[in-house]
């Protein structure tokens, strides 16, 4: 039997009400596979922040080092600024963790009412690789005469060698995995200085993956690809910015934000790694248990990839996939009148 320690982090809103179906679908697997979880839950939320004065800890990061893998359900309320909130928890993990790779796969499920007439289940089928630790997502920057005419705000971007070449690294390899077709995200056209850099460095990774198939679009031109013809794309790699746009982009593209799972990586396995959900805390349905816990629910697929039991994770994704084929039970998201409950149940039966 083989242990798995895992720190579980509901959060905020919807976050607590889909933690909890993906640890139901989690369990269940795990038995059939000899495998157990634990799970220590950690109250770190915007609750919390109110209460205490903030998100975590002084050591929360610390409390969190020996674990596993971190489940985290969404962050964010709306009695808290959004910028206090994410860089009180969120980001901070991402970034002591190293976990530079976000996965984020979209496929569009048959018996998904997507929203678009061309697209078909099995032609959707594509991964964002997005860039998780630098980028436009930077600390350095600075807001100057507040209040006063003259007021300013600076963010610099920080684009770095190391940075781009990992990332760019995981998704080649990814694609020579997959389809062998990579399509790297840029604005080198407007933006001048980092992403002309973006390019060339991902131009020399794909040096070394001659087997890879790749090209690289302006996001501005990628995005209206996406909706018009989601098809052609199978590994798309992006800046940290990029990436998050994309990553909705793609699972409306796909029928549901709320289906969307994601995996922040630390490829090197020095520090966990963090699964959680693309969608946030939704506070426009939080506290009424509708929300759709499949990107909840295919997070915990992939932790179990990446804890290296690919073929439970198969059975999970296999599940999702027949339970929303059959079309019965569907979520108030995909046009049906599911409790988030209802709909975990009937994919358990599938699984
Ligand atoms: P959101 O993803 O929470 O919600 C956008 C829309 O999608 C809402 O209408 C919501 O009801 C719907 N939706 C989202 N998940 C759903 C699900 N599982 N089932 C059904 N419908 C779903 O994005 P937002 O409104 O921009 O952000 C709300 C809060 O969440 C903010 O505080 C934001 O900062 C935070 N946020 C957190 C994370 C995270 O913790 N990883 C991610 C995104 C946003
Ligand atoms: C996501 C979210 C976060 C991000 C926010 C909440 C900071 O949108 O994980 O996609 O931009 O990384
Ligand atoms: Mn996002």
């Amino acid at each position: 039997m083989t242990l798995y320690r895992i720190a579980s982090i509901p959060g905020d809103g919807i976050g607590r009400e889909v933690t909890p179906a993906a640890y139901r679908v989690l369990d269940a697997v795990a038995r059939r596979h000899g495998i157990t979880f634990s799970y220590d839950e950690f109250d770190w939320s915007c609750e919390r922040y109110l209460r205490e004065g903030a998100m975590m800890p002084e050591d929360g990061l610390d409390r969190l080092r020996a674990y596993d893998a971190i489940f985290l359900g969404a962050i964010g309320a709306p009695g808290v600024a959004d910028h206090v909130s994410l860089w009180g928890l969120l980001i901070p993990i991402r970034r002591a963790f190293r976990q530079y790779v976000n996965l984020r796969p979209i496929r569009l499920f048959e018996g998904v009412p997507g929203p678009l007439r061309a697209a078909k289940a099995g032609d959707v089928d594509l991964v964002v690789v997005r860039e998780n630790v630098e980028g436009e997502y930077s600390e350095i920057g600075g807001r100057m005469n507040r209040g006063f005419p003259e007021e300013l705000a600076v963010q610099e971007a920080v684009f770095t060698r190391g940075g781009i070449s990992r990332v760019a690294s995981y998704a080649f390899e990814l694609a020579g995995r997959r389809s062998g077709r990579l399509t790297s995200a840029t604005k080198s056209n407007g933006i001048v200085h980092t992403l002309p850099f973006w390019d060339e460095v991902v131009a020399e990774v794909a040096g070394g993956y001659p087997s890879v198939t790749w090209d690289q679009e302006h996001i501005d031109a990628l995005c209206a690809k996406l909706v018009l013809d989601p098809g052609r794309f199978d590994v798309i790699v992006g800046s940290n910015l990029f990436g998050d746009i994309l990553s909705d982009l793609g699972a409306a593209v796909a029928g549901s934000i709320g289906m969307a799972p994601s995996g922040n990586l630390n490829p090197e396995r020095d520090f966990p790694s963090m699964f959680e959900p693309v969608h946030g805390s939704a506070p426009d349905i939080a506290g009424r248990g509708i929300a759709n816990p499949v990107g909840a629910i295919w997070s915990a697929a992939l932790m179990l990839e990446h804890l290296g039991h690919a073929e439970a994770a198969r059975e999970v994704t296999d599940a999702i996939a027949s339970a929303l084929a059959s079309g019965a039970t569907r979520t108030a998201d995909l046009g049906g009148s599911a409790t988030t409950g209802d709909f975990t149940t009937t994919l358990l039966n599938h699984l």
